[in-house]
């Protein structure tokens, strides 16, 4: 399957084995930079930032001049006709009628994905709030492969603001399809989000291992992990000895720490809350334990003070590597959306994944919103154009995730379009734990946060409602 003309919103509109021809191309591009420059010419690509960036923005302009192509930007959204009170949607339209391929990094979640819908040319999320980062986790994966040569088996542990950091969340889904084992380190608060943990148990089929009272099996305070993700392919100790074995877990080793800053612009009461004094520092007196001697130390940067100056010149030390090695991957990147680059797709290996897990879709025109509020469909002015869209993930109980940024509702009632077509006497409604969830095929569903919506609706209550 060819990668020309595709937009990249999350890490799985790419498989595996797509990831991997980009990467040999990265390699290509960077054993030849300076040959490259015909590559792109006289293609357009449009650099639009509106929320602060230096090496992903910079990596990637400077990957497009190197591709012989040219560069349009807006980095400021106050400088835009958004700040006037345009959509997303006729911005998209607009500029995709300019450039041949859009680069954005947007603050609200789901924002790149309404920008695809509408561009009519590739798109490449660049960031979209705390959703996902997918060009990051390919510069990351990138440097994995290059400095252990397989991603498969690898114990890499995710360390920071687990929370809102959106290079994490495409970063796990990355490594748990290539079949590392994960382990998180979060700053207590900023644990990583239920939906994220749910669709690495379900979509990847990963076991999620929770250890509560952690410290007292592992060595006092020194890496006390909150979860370990256990890809299914790998037999594992930690599966059939629960508890104590995390001991031993950590004494095998890990082989990298993925280091984050606390994602501040978008908690605006952290300081106040005192998070950042907990936050955990990654520093030499840290790496000198046993467990981190082979330790790769990774941050996708910026950082600020959870990674100590004084590791710089460790050669565990990756992360300016990982940001150099920006250019090429995006080179490779751009190549291949425009078509100019055609790679062979190598042979999916055990691993592979290709995410076609099909659920059901709900949309309906009234009802049900995105619980999430920084979340494209309660952002964008009144909601014009764009309808709330979910995808029903799992019946009992029930739970819909938001197609555009991911978050997950658990509504409580339910009822069946059938009485719409005469073939019920009434408009009733049900809890959603009740026996009808299963009854009710998906196109027919109704879906209430409340009773009061329900009833609001012209519903009345069955006996199925507790
Ligand atoms: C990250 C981002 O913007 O999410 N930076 C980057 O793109 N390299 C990480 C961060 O800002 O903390």
């Amino acid at each position: 399957m060819s990668v020309a003309n595709r937009s990249l919103v999350t890490i799985d509109d790419l498989s595996n084995g797509e990831i991997e021809a980009l990467f040999s191309l990265a390699d290509e591009m960077s054993d030849s930079m300076s040959q490259q420059c015909n590559l792109c010419q006289g293609k357009i690509m449009a650099s639009l930032f509106f929320e602060p960036s230096t090496r992903t923005r910079l990596s990637f302009e400077t990957a497009m001049n190197r591709l012989g192509g040219r560069v349009i930007s807006a980095v400021d959204i106050g400088a835009t006709s958004l700040a006037k009170g345009e959509s997303i949607a006729d911005m998209a339209k607009v500029v995709g009628s300019y450039a041949d391929i859009i680069v954005i990094r947007h603050p609200w979640e789901g924002a790149a994905k309404v920008v695809a819908n509408y561009a009519g040319v590739p798109v490449i999320n660049a960031g979209d709030g705390g959703h996902e980062h997918p060009t990051q986790t390919l510069c990351d994966l990138y440097t994995l492969r290059k400095e252990r040569q397989s991603i498969k088996g690898l114990r890499i542990a995710l360390w920071g603001d687990l929370k809102y950091g959106r290079t994490i969340h495409s970063l796990a889904y990355a490594l748990a399809r290539f079949g590392a084992t994960i382990l998180f380190h979060p700053c207590p608060g900023l644990e990583m989000p239920e939906h994220v943990l749910r669709k690495l148990a379900t979509r990847y089929k990963g076991k999620l291992k929770k250890y509560e009272a952690l410290d007292r099996v592992s060595e006092k305070g020194l890496f006390p992990v909150d979860a370990i993700y256990v890809t299914p392919s790998i037999p594992h100790q930690l599966t059939m000895i629960p508890d104590i074995s995390i001991e031993v877990e950590l004494k095998a080793g890990v082989d990298a720490l993925y280091v984050t800053r606390l994602q501040k612009e978008r908690q605006a009461r952290a300081e106040e809350q005192g998070i950042d004094k907990d936050y955990p520092v990654v520093d030499k007196e840290l790496l000198k334990k046993k467990k981190f001697k082979r330790t790769l130390v990774m941050h996708p940067l910026p950082r600020v003070d959870e990674l100590a100056y004084e590791v710089d010149g460790d050669p565990r030390s990756m992360y300016f590597r990982q940001a150099a090695r920006g250019v090429p991957v995006r080179m490779a990147l751009i190549a291949l959306l425009l078509g100019a680059k055609e790679v062979t797709i190598p042979e999916e290996d055990e691993y592979s994944f290709v995410p076609c897990v099909d659920y059901p879709v709900y949309q309906r025109d009234s009802g049900l919103r995105c619980c999430n509020p920084r979340c494209v469909t309660n952002q964008e002015t009144e909601m014009r154009y764009i309808k709330p869209e979910f995808k029903i993930a799992n019946l009992k109980p029930l739970t819909l995730s938001c197609v555009y940024c991911e978050h997950e509702i658990q509504p409580g009632y339910i009822a069946s379009t059938d009485w719409h077509e005469g073939k019920l006497e009434n408009k009733k409604y049900h809890s959603s734990s009740s026996r009808w969830i299963r009854k009710i095929k998906p196109e027919k569903l109704v879906i209430f946060d409340s009773e009061a919506e329900a009833q609001a609706r012209g519903f009345k209550p069955s006996s199925y409602v507790k």
